[in-house]
């Protein structure tokens, strides 16, 4: 498998690299302490690079991209702001993917288009209060009654949850089916009567980027915003994930990227006992463990993409990436702020944002025990 990088792939990560640090770098922190979601540059600057629709067919607008390209945007986006980056990943990956694998030309036309060309925002409801890593105990419900469907329940954490303007949510439309089987997938616009926002988290890192509760209350919406087939909205789920994981593994490998530049340039700069700080063998094997898992990460997260760009299953190989690249993020970004020593440990430097943004990497798209029971299970299968 290569990694080689053709062309337009070199082109996309070189031009998103520089939109990322000469314009996104420089609000990271500030948007970080206020808790700003800054919509002109997180999505509308995106939008006119046509990294909105990265992924999808320039028939609805999309720039018709592979998975690497993607992962490559998400990288460079990560690298650094976390919060952009994963602004892109749920609005890519899991608002506008699914329509793209599920939807009817009438729905991709109608949802993916404006999706694609960023006229619009996508969002992916399917956590519940008391369900999470267990997607299967959706509660939610949606009843079909005359020419609507009606929902009720509620979503909690959903990233771009308030800004988004189309959702991708998950209910349960066959109240006698057990666990994972009667649940649909619905597409719904904000504004929607019955449709509100409720709580926003106030949170560890992404600070940047909103996550909020989905409220509905009767909530009427048009029997064909039905995605895919009735009760087979838990594979709709699992499948957007396999993407999604990809998607946030570029996201952590970003984070991790981004702090090793920061602890390399540190210990060149740095000096106690009259020498930089890169002197100390201590240091030197620290950078070079950072680097090493860096790379690791790296091949598994473009295998993943390459993978999935061949249509074959990926379903491993996306939990693989995510599960590695997360942890190593986390690593990475606790020895820079060690790198840093007390310095590192304020705002006056980035790695203690990025340190905080590394570990929803673990949490999310399913927890790091999660994607090691998709591997695990995998594995025994075959
Ligand atoms: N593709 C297609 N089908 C799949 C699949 C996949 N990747 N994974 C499972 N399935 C199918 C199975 O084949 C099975 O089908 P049958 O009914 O035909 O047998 C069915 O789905 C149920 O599979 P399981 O028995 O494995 O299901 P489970 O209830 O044990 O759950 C799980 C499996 C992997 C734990 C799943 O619940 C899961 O992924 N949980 C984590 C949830 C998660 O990741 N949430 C993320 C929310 S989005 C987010 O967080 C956003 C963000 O970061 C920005
Ligand atoms: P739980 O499932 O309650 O897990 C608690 C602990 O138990 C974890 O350590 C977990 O790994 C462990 N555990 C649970 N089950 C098992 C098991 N079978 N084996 C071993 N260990 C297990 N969701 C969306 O739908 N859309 C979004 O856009 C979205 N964005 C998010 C953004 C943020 C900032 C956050 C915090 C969450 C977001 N989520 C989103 C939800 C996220 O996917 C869930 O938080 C995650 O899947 C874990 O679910 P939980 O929080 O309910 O934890």
């Amino acid at each position: 498998m290569h990694f080689t990088l053709n062309e337009e792939q070199r082109l996309i990560r070189d031009t998103v690299r520089e939109f990322a640090t000469q314009e996104v770098a420089a609000t990271a922190a500030q948007r970080d302490e206020t808790e700003t979601f800054d919509r002109e540059l997180m999505f509308d600057r995106l939008a006119q690079l046509g990294l909105t629709g990265i992924l999808f067919p320039e028939t609805y607008g999309g720039a018709g991209a592979d998975y690497l390209s993607y992962a490559l945007t998400v990288e460079e986006l990560s690298r650094v702001c976390a919060s952009t980056g994963v602004t892109l990943s749920a609005h890519v990956s899991l608002g506008a993917n699914p329509i793209n694998l599920f939807g009817t030309p009438q729905q991709k036309e109608r949802y993916l288009r404006p999706l694609a060309t960023g006229e619009k925002m996508g969002a992916f409801g399917l956590t519940e209060p008391s369900a999470g890593s267990d997607a299967g105990g959706t509660r939610t419900t949606a009843v079909r009654d005359g020419e609507s469907w009606i929902l009720n329940g509620s979503k909690n954490f959903i990233t771009n949850g308030g800004e988004a303007d189309i959702y991708v949510v998950f209910a349960r439309t066959d109240p006698q089916a057990r666990k994972h089987h009667g649940i649909s997938a619905f597409l719904v616009e904000k504004g929607t009567p019955g449709f509100s926002f409720g709580k926003k988290e106030v949170k560890m890192g992404i600070r940047s980027s909103p996550t909020t509760e989905l409220v509905f209350e009767n909530c009427h919406i048009p029997l064909e915003n039905l995605l895919g087939s009735e009760s087979e909205g838990f594979k709709v789920a699992m499948k957007t994930l396999d993407g999604g994981r990809i998607g946030i593994a570029a996201q952590a490998l970003g984070i991790a990227q981004g702090a090793l530049d920061h602890a390399v340039a540190y210990a060149r700069e740095r000096r106690q006992f009259d020498q930089p700080i890169g002197n100390f063998q201590a240091i030197t094997f620290a950078l070079a463990d950072m680097q090493t898992r860096v790379d690791a990460a790296r091949m598994l997260v473009y295998r993943a993409a390459v993978q999935a760009d061949s249509g074959s299953s990926y379903s491993r190989e996306a939990a693989m990436a995510k599960l590695f690249a997360s942890e190593t993020a986390m690593d990475v970004t606790t020895r820079a702020v060690q790198i840093h020593g007390g310095y590192g440990y304020t705002r006056e430097y980035p790695v203690e944002r990025m340190m905080r943004d590394a570990k929803i990497t673990e949490i999310y798209e399913g927890t790091s025990e999660i994607q090691r029971l998709v591997i695990g299970t995998a594995l025994l299968r075959n």
